[in-house]
């Protein structure tokens, strides 16, 4: 399968220039091998392939060839001071990115890798500046997927990967979205199916201590704590006036994320409120001519009146509410929906990166019933 698609101001001066994007599909448990060398030969060329991981899928490219990881940038249209997570398949390859690795981070790989936690650590100088978006720090992980892996050893180099979403929008948790996306603007995408997780990994700065969670994620919080004993939250993870914070230490805080076209509001509180108050909402935006949609849960989806009504599972299975909610936002935008109005769910274990990004999405968008 193969797409063509042309655009414009991401070619640069010699006018309108389109990529062929390869879509393979690849088995996620026994990745087949040629396929994978078809993608990693075209990552050792620098050139841009999408693949799975445990979280979401990567954009990914040689993490320390500056014209590869360039090319992220422009199918992406990421603004340029937003660094890339560095993917790596063995621990070795840590030492090399890094030039301090703490006590406290060993740990955390031994404990949690591979899987979604992203170690926020003092650069080494074979990190070129554009990967880091020019910081002095850099981001690794050591994704969960054999497909990953496997691309990532074959390529023998390190793969800088954001989510292969274009910027702005939610992340990518099948190869439809990404082709949604990025078809026409990237080289290669590897189809392995819908990823594990769903939201993306945890992001631990290392550098301060007590060490301090950027981004909630695929790793608890409350992990993190029995692990390592002291572990703070950077303000802006739950904070509803992310534009007023002066000082942002991930600078992809400050952009806007994780958000479909439609406008979202989200609706946090006890059950009973929320419930209320989502009908009340809807109602009040149907009456104005706006096609409404709800993200609802289960326990409640019956209950609502709504142009579409969508449901993030139980609300007591925060993992499968994880793993429907970037979906569930690009199925509302498919439809065409103007407002899509969301129960809050609690913020505990995997609730807390939930919680995240929905306000995320929002805007800051959120409503106390
Ligand atoms: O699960 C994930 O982490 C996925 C998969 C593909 O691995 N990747 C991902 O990448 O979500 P991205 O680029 O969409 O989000 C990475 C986040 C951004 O908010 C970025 O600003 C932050 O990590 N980040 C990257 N390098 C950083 C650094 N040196 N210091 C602070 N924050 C950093
Ligand atoms: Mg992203």
């Amino acid at each position: 399968m193969s797409y063509t698609h042309t655009f414009g101001e991401a070619s640069g001066r010699n006018g309108k220039k389109r990529i062929n994007t390869l879509v393979m599909k690849i088995n996620a448990r026994e990745p087949e091998i040629v396929k994978i060398r078809i993608a990693a030969r075209t990552i050792r060329k620098g050139g841009t392939v999408a693949f799975p991981t445990e979280t979401v899928y990567g954009l990914g490219a040689d993490a320390l060839n500056e014209e590869a990881v360039k090319r992220i940038y422009v199918a992406k249209k990421r603004p340029p001071d937003n660094p890339m997570i560095i993917h790596v398949a063995n621990k070795e390859e840590v030492y090399k990115l890094a030039r301090k690795v703490p006590k406290a981070a060993e740990k955390l790989m031994d404990s949690f890798w591979p899987g979604p936690l992203t170690l926020i650590l003092r650069r080494s100088k074979v990190v070129p500046d554009i990967t880091v978006a020019g910081l002095d720090t850099v981001a690794i992980r050591m994704p969960d997927n054999e497909v990953a892996l496997a691309l990532i050893s074959e390529s023998k180099t390190s793969i800088a990967a954001p989510s292969a979403n274009l910027a702005g929008k939610p992340s990518p948790t099948t190869a439809a979205h990404v082709i949604e996306d990025l078809a026409g603007r990237i080289d290669v995408i590897l189809d392995a199916g819908a990823t594990r997780i769903g939201v993306e990994s945890t992001v631990i700065d290392m550098t301060i201590d007590p060490p301090q969670i950027l981004r909630p994620g695929g790793v608890p919080y409350e992990e993190l704590k029995r692990v390592l004993g002291k572990v703070t939250l950077h303000p802006t993870v739950l904070t509803t006036k992310i534009k007023h914070l002066i000082r942002v230490r991930s600078p992809g805080m400050k952009h806007k994320h994780y958000a479909p076209n439609a406008t979202v509001i989200v609706v946090e509180g006890n059950f009973g409120a929320v419930m209320k108050r989502v009908q009340g909402l809807a109602d009040l935006h149907m009456k104005k001519g706006k096609k409404v949609g709800i993200m609802a849960t289960d326990e409640s989806k019956s209950e609502y009146h709504a142009d579409a009504i969508k449901s993030l599972g139980s609300r007591k299975n925060l993992t499968t509410a994880a793993k429907r909610l970037y979906g569930l936002l690009r199925e509302f935008d498919a439809e065409g929906v103007d407002i899509i109005i969301s129960e809050g769910l609690v913020t505990k274990g995997l609730g807390l990166a939930i919680a995240n990004r929905l306000r995320r999405a929002s805007g800051s968008n959120v409503v106390k019933a």
